[in-house]
């Protein structure tokens, strides 16, 4: 079975998104998100994997949770994976289930909003890029506050010029 994490970008607010892309240009970020995911099955919901451009990241498998995409495919059509095609999931429940059959050692929750927030409570894992500033937008990252120090507890921060990554590793 393999362990979820999370991985994301939010300012001081948990500020995510706006417009359906992201508030800020940060490629040092950018490169950071690349390294960390490389080679890693992807989950991402429908709005994140139209933001970048309905079509899989390179070198790493693309799952997305969407009712609209999955209505009237055979199921065989969707599962199909191969280079540049994406599973569809139609719940989280679906997509928990095949990944818990999978051979799949970590699987990575890439957004957005309505995404983190049904994998929250399965991630064991939360990789944290806390921009600096305060950005203008109209999608959060949900409440986590209360979650540190009681189910999380953070193991490592990295500081860049324009964000810190703080890692953070389920304790409970
Ligand atoms: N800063 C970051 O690290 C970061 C990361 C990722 C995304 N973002 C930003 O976040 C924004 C998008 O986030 P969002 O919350 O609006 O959308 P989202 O989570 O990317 O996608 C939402 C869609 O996922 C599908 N979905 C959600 N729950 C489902 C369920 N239980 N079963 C089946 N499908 C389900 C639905 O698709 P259908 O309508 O097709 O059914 C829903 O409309 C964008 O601005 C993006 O740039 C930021």
């Amino acid at each position: 079975m393999p362990e979820f994490s999370l991985i994301v970008a939010h300012d001081k607010n948990n500020l995510i998104g706006n417009k359906g892309s992201l508030p800020w240009k940060l490629p040092e970020d950018l490169r950071h998100f690349k390294q960390t995911t490389m080679g890693k099955p992807l989950l991402m919901g429908r709005k994140t994997f139209e933001s970048i451009g309905s079509k899989p990241l390179p070198g790493r498998p693309c799952y997305v949770l969407s009712k609209k995409l999955s209505a009237g495919r055979p199921l065989k059509n969707r599962l199909a994976n191969k280079e540049n095609a994406f599973t569809v999931f139609e719940s989280e429940t679906e997509a928990i289930s095949y990944f818990n059959t999978s051979d799949y050692d970590e699987v990575v929750i890439v957004g957005g909003a309505e995404t983190y927030k049904l994998f929250l409570p399965h991630c064991n894992r939360l990789i944290i890029s806390l921009v600096y500033g305060e950005f203008t937008g109209d999608t959060y990252f949900p409440d986590y506050s209360n979650l540190l120090n009681t189910s999380f507890k953070l193991s490592s921060s990295t500081s860049y010029n324009d964000f810190q990554v703080l890692e953070y590793k389920r304790i409970s």
